[in-house]
């Protein structure tokens, strides 16, 4: 079982490289390393389980934070109206992307930078992205294209980014950090709109 341990931190020059595709169908190598980066995701959310187990919650990860340099990722979040997003992506490609961009007020997070960093980062506001989509329920795989918005759009930018050695640190503006671009807009979550 994957723990926090297991993530290699942002000194590893493995987080600078590019991940490369993964042979379809997946081998058993990679479905079983699929497996466990979900449950990692998946035990994160078990407040008990992740103390005791030592695991830092994240929503999501990719294979290049366990050090092996492909074109894997699991998402497990919820975007900003509460609906669940969990898959695992394989050999993803964004095809398209908006001019238009959000960003999270309270910056990003990852489980590979193990230390506050302040500042904000700007993602595309929707991405098409064409891939292989893992089903954890049903256990398929299908080729997809799938369209993204706002927060979801926002993790699967930051899992992408580290498919070609990018780190989210990298993104925030290092003279202005929290400069906000015209075109960019906050996050809204509903259960923060509804608090007085
Ligand atoms: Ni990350």
């Amino acid at each position: 079982m994957l723990t926090y341990n297991d993530i290699i931190k942002e000194d590893d020059q493995k987080l600078r490289e590019r991940s490369i595709d993964v042979a379809i169908p997946l081998t058993e190598a990679d479905l079983k390393l699929l497996k466990d980066m979900n449950e990692y995701l998946i035990n994160g959310y078990d407040k008990e389980k992740a103390d005791a187990l030592g695991i830092r919650p994240g929503v999501g990860l990719s294979a290049v934070q366990l050090g092996i340099l492909k074109k894997i990722i699991v998402i497990l979040a919820f975007d900003e109206k509460g609906r669940k997003f969990h898959y695992g992506i394989i050999n993803p490609k964004i095809i398209s992307q908006s001019e238009e961009t959000v960003y999270l007020s309270s910056g990003e997070g990852c489980l590979s930078v193990d230390r506050e960093v302040a500042g904000l980062v700007h993602r595309s506001r929707r991405i098409k992205v064409r891939g292989y989509l893992y089903d954890f329920q049903s256990k398929s795989l299908n080729q997809t294209v799938s369209n993204l918005q706002d927060y979801l759009a926002i993790v699967f930018q930051h899992e992408y980014d580290h498919l070609n050695g990018i780190l989210f640190i990298d993104r925030i503006d290092k003279f202005n950090p929290f400069f906000i671009p015209e075109n960019s807009n906050p996050i809204v979550f509903e259960e923060e709109e509804s608090e007085e």
